[in-house]
């Protein structure tokens, strides 16, 4: 395809270097439909006739099912997925194939398929995390009023609901939405027509290209177009950051199946057994998608440190974009998959997240709020009180509501027994009816609403 200056071919490691075949030829599709735009346009704009450009239209057409069918043979000796498919349009059409290319160049069609695959990756991934969402939102929904151990440490710390817990998650794969939508926004601008770099001096029409792939307008500035990659970037980014969710949940199942805390089961379907030990229910799935945000937070660190320092306009450096955003995005769909099955499937065990309530004092907070309420003491002597009382209870070795009133009363003369009335586990539960909080009522109501907001 450049070969016009050249007496001898490529050494084969240049040859081997140089080629994205195999990876990028999965951009084919994109590469095609942007072809097609800029070959109409080309033809309405008088710089290619009607003739060359019905042939090369119908040439690309059969290139497409070709590929699809799995019988187009991809050569690495044509380095990438632009001459892979302008040297078959050759082969079928002739001459009339070499004038595509008119107005253009690899640097600003790269360009332009990439950004048309991501923003086809971006409405997939949306669409994974609002059915990861939805099975949340379905587990919160039955598990309104189950109550268990709220932590913070690791350590008990007051009881909440499970659905409470569930929709933390509904919230923060929102944010991923929402961060892979204004991506999309950011990305949606088509670069075809800066060509290499500097414009071209044919009589293109940008904007008619841009409208016919769907994007917003064409990128302002050719250096820019050809050059950019924060696109990519802001995908890797936001896919770390939803990587990273996906692994603090799948870190909570993993501890929740452990036989300590036997907070949930997961289904047959979405747990492995041991080669030697017969009694094993290892949660896999879970380990893997904890374990698989270090590739995904590895991509993105892998983009910054290719675009780190380049100078303008495109560096065939810039070819290493392809694999990291392919892996991250393959990675990604994978976990979205599995944390949304094992979500589906999980089946917490009510009994053991409320018997796991009883330790732990988790009510120690609403004597305390007890004694600012009804005795009118400040919250820090009130914390003092009901730290000596906790303490009672350690060495009676019972809980705060089995505690006798005259332990109570010894600490603090004025305690009543309506005290006992806050100190259960469902009343603590009850009682943080604020807005955003725990109570099964807000749990309901925060139901409904991710609904609206999300499904
Ligand atoms: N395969 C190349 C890439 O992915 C296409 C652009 C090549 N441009 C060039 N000037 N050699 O970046």
């Amino acid at each position: 395809m450049w070969g016009g200056r050249f007496a001898v071919g490529p050494d084969a490691a240049m040859a081997h270097i140089n080629a994205s075949i195999d990876f990028d030829r999965r951009l084919y599709a994109q590469d095609i439909a942007a072809s097609k735009a800029h070959g109409e346009m080309l033809v309405r704009q008088g710089i290619v006739s009607a003739q060359d450009g019905k042939a090369i239209l119908s040439g690309l057409d059969t290139i497409l099912r070709e590929i699809e069918a799995g019988d187009f043979t991809f050569d690495a000796a044509l380095e990438d997925i632009h001459m892979n498919v302008e040297a078959r349009l050759r082969a079928l059409i002739g001459e009339a194939a070499g004038r595509l290319h008119t107005a253009r160049s690899r640097n600003d069609q790269v360009a332009t398929d990439f950004r048309l695959w991501l923003r086809e990756t971006i409405d997939a991934l949306d669409g994974q995390l609002r059915d990861l969402q939805a099975a949340l939102i379905d587990q919160a929904e039955a598990h309104a009023a189950t109550v268990m151990p709220g932590y913070t440490h690791l350590q008990p710390a007051q009881p909440v609901t499970l659905g409470h817990h569930l929709l933390a998650y509904v919230e923060m794969f929102g944010r991923d939405r929402g961060r892979l939508a204004d991506c999309r926004t950011r990305l949606n601008e088509c670069p075809l027509g800066a060509a290499a770099l500097a414009g071209t001096s044919f009589p293109i029409d940008r904007a008619a290209t841009a409208k016919a792939l769907g994007f917003d307008r064409p990128t302002a500035n050719s250096i820019d177009a050809v050059s950019d990659r924060d696109f990519a970037l802001e995908f890797l980014s936001t896919g770390a950051i939803l990587a990273v969710h996906l692994s603090r949940l799948a870190e909570e199942i993993v501890i929740w199946c452990t036989d300590r805390f036997a907070f949930v089961a997961l289904s047959d379907a979405f747990s492995t057994g041991s080669s030697i030990m017969p009694q094993k229910r290892n949660p896999d799935a879970a380990e893997l998608v904890r374990g698989k945000c270090g590739r995904v937070i590895g991509s993105l660190n892998t983009l910054l440190v290719v675009m780190k320092g380049l100078p303008l306009a495109y560096g065939k450096d810039m070819q290493e974009d392809k694999e990291p955003v392919f892996d991250a995005a393959d990675t990604l769909t994978l976990c979205l998959a599995a944390s949304t099955g094992m979500l589906r499937d999980l089946r917490p065990d009510v009994d053991a997240l409320r018997a796991a309530t009883a330790g732990g004092f988790l009510t120690a907070t609403d004597l305390a709020d007890w004694l600012v309420r009804v005795l009118g003491l400040p919250f820090r002597e009130a914390h003092h009180a009901t730290g000596a009382i906790v303490q009672r209870a350690v060495k009676r070795n019972c809980l705060l509501a089995e505690l006798p009133l005259a332990d109570m009363q010894e600490i603090e003369p004025r305690i009543t027994k309506d005290v006992y009335d806050v100190l259960s586990v469902e009343k603590a539960v009850e009682s943080r009816n604020s807005l955003g909080g725990t109570a099964p009522v807000q749990v309901k109501a925060a139901v409904a609403a991710a609904r609206e907001r999300f499904l």
